[in-house]
């Protein structure tokens, strides 16, 4: 009975205790003006339901309290906004205050030059400076081929073989880059670049308490090795005075741009590209092969397309621009696959001063989740939404609708996107001429809060008939 009594005791000792807590975290944050929503448990705010809930936490939310709601999460008082209206103004409005919101860990471990750390006239340059570097001019008298050597060798000895074709396009998006950053050296530079990259990326997104063993010191570490790696590079190639065909030597030579970056700046210059090109281009890359697996129509109509293309051509020629431009299919399985499979939620941003937006005041310093992943599946843009259906890109002005986010938009929208789908059409050229394959192992997927295979997603791949 005494142990009845106590057990009681405990629990309502506990409610009590939890709603206090509650309470006492939405009074820290009731201010006058910001929009509704919850704020969750002191600290810990509500990232473990919008971790283990995901989508179904922002439908749930926005249904009890509309498009634009608070809350708490990822460490940061957050304004989650669900509206198009306002997602577009925010994306293009940085000029008024909003400017990008990503973790510190991601700041540190990228640099102070990358490009999501600056803004102003810093982020004017650094873009300029990139986007010279992936032109389409750039891309279709240099990088196309540097692109197409690689699919063809990364895509050899398939046959016969049970493919983790997670590990494969991840390992593809990494040293297709390296390949373009530093066309002679990447062979030499890969093993240990990639080694350093992986734990690089991991430490982006953890808790930034620099300590023995943790992802955040590793990711740091691994920085340090990658910018000592990129600065012998550099010095190298000074020493030797030879010229380079490649986006380093572009950025040495300052050439193609009106701001020559300093070797720090050039150095998280290059980290930038690999990093927002590597989970990007990989994971669309792995769906798209989902995909098709699973919709024979559409992987036949891709075929016929690349096979088209390949009958114009003998059998050891590359893939050159016109081919690329000729791939209206693979650019609208690119699309429907990034929307379908939402490889981005959204963006982040935090106010740099308090603001009124949409009628709420929204304090200086906090987050904004601009969230976009519904905008994908809303049938008024994309009739019968959760079906795969390429066909549907085929229409272009889908492509430049008001409220197309697949690659963002505004002053910070995808400057690799044509490089992103050129990379994976190669890919998927080489990849659906070359071979068949059927999925084996039946791997889980996992939709949020990043698209992954958690144990990879094998396949066992074989030649196609000649
Ligand atoms: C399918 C492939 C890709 C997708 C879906 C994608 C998506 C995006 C999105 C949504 C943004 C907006 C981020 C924001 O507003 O905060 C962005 C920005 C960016 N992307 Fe991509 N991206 C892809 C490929 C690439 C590639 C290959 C590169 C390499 C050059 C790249 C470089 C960047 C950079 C540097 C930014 C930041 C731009 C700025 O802040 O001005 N992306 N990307």
């Amino acid at each position: 009975m005494a142990i009845f009594t106590v057990i009681i005791g405990v629990v309502l000792g506990l409610c009590l205790l939890s709603t206090f807590l509650l309470r006492w975290n939405e009074m820290k944050y009731k201010k006058k003006g910001l929009p509704p929503g919850t704020m969750g448990w002191p600290l810990f705010g509500e990232t473990t339901d919008f971790l283990k809930q995901g989508p179904s936490f922002m439908k749930n939310q926005r249904a009890s309290y509309g498009s634009v709601f608070k809350s708490h999460i990822l460490g940061c008082p957050t304004i989650v906004s669900m509206d198009p209206e306002l997602n577009r103004f925010i994306l293009m409005n940085e000029g008024k205050g909003i400017l990008p919101g990503y973790p510190q860990s991601m700041l540190d471990i990228l640099g102070k030059s990358n490009i999501a750390a600056v803004h102003g006239s810093a982020h004017k340059n650094m873009r300029g400076a990139l986007l010279s570097l992936v032109s389409p001019s750039i891309i279709r008298e240099q990088i196309l081929s540097k692109i197409d050597e690689f699919m063809r060798s990364h895509l050899l000895n398939w046959n016969n073989q049970i493919i983790d074709i997670q590990e494969k396009t991840k390992e593809m998006a990494l040293l297709s880059s390296l390949r373009q950053i530093s066309g002679t050296e990447s062979s030499l530079l890969s093993k240990e670049f990639m080694r350093e990259f992986f734990n690089l990326v991991v430490g982006t997104l953890s808790l930034p308490i620099n300590l023995p063993n943790t992802n955040y010191h590793r990711g740091l570490q691994a920085r340090k090795n990658i910018v000592r790696m990129l600065e012998e590079l550099i010095d190298e190639r000074r020493r030797s005075q030879e010229t380079h065909k490649d986006m380093l030597g572009l950025l040495m030579s300052g050439v193609e741009n009106r701001y020559k970056l300093s070797d720090e700046e050039m150095i998280d210059q290059i980290i930038t590209i690999l990093y927002s090109g590597y989970e990007t281009v990989s994971t669309t890359s792995m769906m798209a092969v989902k995909y098709l697996h699973d919709h024979p129509r559409v992987l036949e109509e891709l075929r016929k397309e690349h096979l088209g293309i390949r009958e114009r051509k003998m059998a050891e020629d590359p893939l050159n621009w016109n081919d690329y431009k000729s791939m209206k299919f693979t650019r609208a399985v690119i699309f429907e696959t990034s929307r379908l499979a939402t490889i981005v939620n959204g963006v982040l941003r935090k106010t740099t001063k308090e603001m009124e937006l949409n009628g709420f005041v929204i304090p200086e310093g906090w987050r904004i989740y601009v969230y976009t992943r519904e905008i994908n599946y809303d049938p008024c843009l994309y009739p019968d939404p959760y079906t795969f259906n390429p066909w549907r890109w085929l229409d272009r002005s889908l492509e430049t609708q008001n409220y197309f986010f697949l690659f963002g938009g505004g002053t910070r929208q995808c400057p690799g996107k044509e490089l992103g789908i050129a990379e994976i059409s190669t890919f998927l050229h080489y990849f659906v001429t070359k071979y068949r394959w059927v999925e084996v192992g039946g791997d889980k997927l996992m939709k949020f809060p990043r698209v992954e295979a958690p144990n990879g997603l094998h396949i066992r791949v074989s030649d196609m008939p000649k």
